[in-house]
């Protein structure tokens, strides 16, 4: 077998019905600029399975793109955006929101999530015009280390955002896996009740590229198209994002591949765990974190690819495995019985 990828979920390149749809409607043509019937449908179709009509939706292309567009259309030019050490903003974006002009104040997270009282710790340092003000608190959900907000985490950071007159933004690239969840207790109407902007990532859920924002305050989206133009973000083929979330939301089909991608990465842990090996953080997705002894991952990586994430002590580290909305059954048995093998003999 070829060298199998268990570095991202974006290894593929979109679900065959995408492919589809983009082809059946190759030759109609469209509005460009994202006011295409394609995109107006699936603005629908989120707001359906958000239950939620009142909710404004915008699609760019990228995680990315989608952050820094967002953040900087919430923030005044003195204010600063409240985000976990870990959060993809601050790690792996290049300083794309610094270069929007904008401090990113950092909170240490062992799991990736901010909590109350890491939010409320910034504010409270933050007391006059020499500082810089924090206006948006970012949380990523999934989170960077595959852990997931609950309802009730939820609930108490609106409170402490609405306590400190912030906006609570979210960071959806990976928002598939964490509502898919078995033990999830928060649904889509429930984050478009709570948070004021997030997005829907659909790159890393079986699209070809896209992201849906969507914003749920209606006070903040006006003049919104402009930010996006100015920022790259508004595609005169704006069809190519609205065709692929038409699919991926007309019949669930968005949820259906994040659960199976989050299934395949729980048979792992599982596995994993049954022999005794213990992990970074508790993530119930599709990106998990066991902690290995460096011989077993020398092994590994003759076989299958996957990022080496941190150095856990001497002899050991801990490596990130994420597994796709299209990784097969079979691949996965052989892993779990190539690691079962590989790791009973260290
Ligand atoms: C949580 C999160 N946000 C944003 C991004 C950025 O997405 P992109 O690479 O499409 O810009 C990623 C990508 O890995 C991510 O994991």
């Amino acid at each position: 077998m070829a060298m199998y990828s268990f570095k991202n979920d974006y290894s593929e390149g979109a679900h065959p019905r995408i492919l589809e749809a983009l082809s059946e409607y190759n030759f109609i043509q469209s509005d460009g600029y994202g006011e295409d019937r394609f995109s107006d449908k699936a603005a629908q179709f989120i707001k359906q399975a958000a239950q939620n009509e009142a909710v404004s939706v915008y699609f760019v292309s990228g995680g990315t793109q989608a952050n820094l567009i967002c953040l900087a259309s919430l923030m005044k030019p003195y204010q600063a955006v409240i985000a976990a050490e870990t959060a993809h903003i601050n790690v792996h974006e290049a300083g794309a929101i610094e270069a929007t002009g904008h401090k990113i104040c950092c909170v240490p997270s062992e799991d990736g999530k901010l909590t109350p009282a890491g939010i409320q710790s910034i504010c409270d340092l933050h007391t006059d015009e020499h500082m810089v003000q924090p206006k948006v608190v970012f949380i990523s959900n999934a989170s960077e280390m595959g852990t997931v907000y609950s309802l009730a985490e939820l609930k108490a950071l609106r409170l402490v955002c609405d306590q400190n007159d912030l906006y609570l933004y979210m960071d959806g690239a990976r928002l598939g896996v964490a509502l898919a969840i078995e033990e999830s207790d928060v649904t889509l109407k429930d984050i478009t009740d709570l948070v004021d902007v997030f997005y829907i990532g659909g790159t890393k859920n079986g699209a070809l590229i896209g992201e849906a924002i969507v914003f749920c305050n209606p006070d903040l989206n006006h003049n919104f198209r402009f930010y996006m133009k100015q920022h790259g973000g508004l595609l005169a083929k704006g069809r190519v994002l609205g065709v692929q979330f038409e699919t991926l939301f007309q019949d669930g089909l968005y949820f259906e591949l994040a659960t199976h991608s989050n299934r395949m990465a729980q048979q792992i842990s599982e596995s994993m765990k049954s022999l005794g090996v213990p992990f970074l953080t508790n993530s119930p997705t599709n990106q998990i974190f066991p902690i290995l002894p460096n011989t077993v991952i020398e092994k590994l990586l003759k076989k299958y690819a996957f990022y080496v994430w941190s150095k856990f002590d001497e002899t050991h580290s801990a490596v990130r495995l994420v597994t796709s909305w299209s990784a097969g059954q079979a691949v996965i048995n052989e892993f779990i019985k190539d690691f079962s093998e590989i790791y009973s003999q260290s």
